[in-house]
């Protein structure tokens, strides 16, 4: 059954993680449900995972909705999250609450998530105010990464724990329903966790966080040029895919594949029509 946000709520209370992945497609989104994952993130490392851009920033919303409407078509049952692409809510309410409606209208998402603290709060309340259920996301932001002097761990030092924390505070404040840590170290995370009334879903964030979550390219293997610190990987996919598609490359040269079982064959007898005419 789809849980809600009082569920997530309830979690928490109860001391119960809450387990979160991305997803981009529907056979992914069907798969990761089947298995009972709490909730999805349609994350904008869409651009990065799926699309072949160099970073989060080109995304638009047409994309994300694509992708959106696909992973709700692959999974009824799930609360999906669908990630406010760069430049779909720094303009302002008006702007964020169109692109958030188009979310939730188009792709049947059940929340929004965006990136920032203290400096997106009166669009976060918009949206809350609009009806519109919104995640926040604290710590490393990838969209604006350049700024934080690129991907690297956050709220290392005092005063930038301390903004941090008043962000978090302030976003609680402002009405999200949960909030992203990532790349948070993780004694701020724990503390961060335990002075919130709302869930925290690390990633790189330890675990003391609510809840994780993962790129769900990462955390199977399917990437094998790079993997960040904070992530596990429960198998490894890239060298069965790799190996299944040698085989089928090698059969298609040899003439083994398709075999009789995988054909169609019936008794008519077709050679009339390649009879020459007399
Ligand atoms: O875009 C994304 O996948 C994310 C997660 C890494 C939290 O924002």
């Amino acid at each position: 059954m789809r849980k809600n946000i009082q569920d997530f709520q309830g979690m928490k209370e109860a001391g119960i993680k809450i387990s979160m992945l991305t997803a981009y497609d529907a056979s992914m989104s069907s798969l990761l449900s089947e298995c009972g994952t709490d909730m999805l993130l349609v994350g904008d490392s869409l651009g990065m995972v799926v699309l072949g851009y160099d970073s989060t920033v080109p995304v638009t919303m047409e994309q994300m909705v694509h992708h959106a409407s696909a992973v709700r078509r692959g999974a009824a049952d799930i609360f999906v999250v669908g990630d406010m692409p760069f430049g779909s809510y720094q303009t302002g309410s008006r702007d964020a609450i169109n692109n958030g409606l188009k979310f939730i209208k188009e792709s049947d998402c059940d929340a929004v998530k965006l990136e920032g603290g203290q400096e997106v709060c009166e669009v976060v309340s918009a949206l809350v105010r609009s009806g519109i259920s919104v995640m926040g996301h604290l710590g490393l932001t990838p969209q604006t990464a350049s700024q934080l002097g690129g991907y690297k761990v956050q709220g290392k030092e005092l005063p930038a724990a301390e903004k941090m924390v008043a962000d978090a505070r302030a976003l609680q404040d402002a009405g999200v329903f949960a909030i992203v840590l990532e790349c948070v170290p993780e004694e701020l995370a724990t503390l961060i966790s335990k002075d919130l009334k709302i869930p925290t879903i690390g990633i790189g964030a330890g675990a003391g966080c609510d809840g994780q979550v993962l790129v769900i390219n990462d955390m199977l293997g399917m990437f094998e040029k790079f993997t960040p610190k904070f992530v596990k990987q429960y198998a490894k996919l890239a060298p069965l895919m790799k190996q299944g598609v040698q085989e089928y490359l090698a059969e298609v040269k040899s003439g083994t594949f398709p075999a009789a079982e995988q054909g169609f064959s019936c008794a008519t007898d077709y050679s009339s029509i390649f009879r020459e005419e007399e």
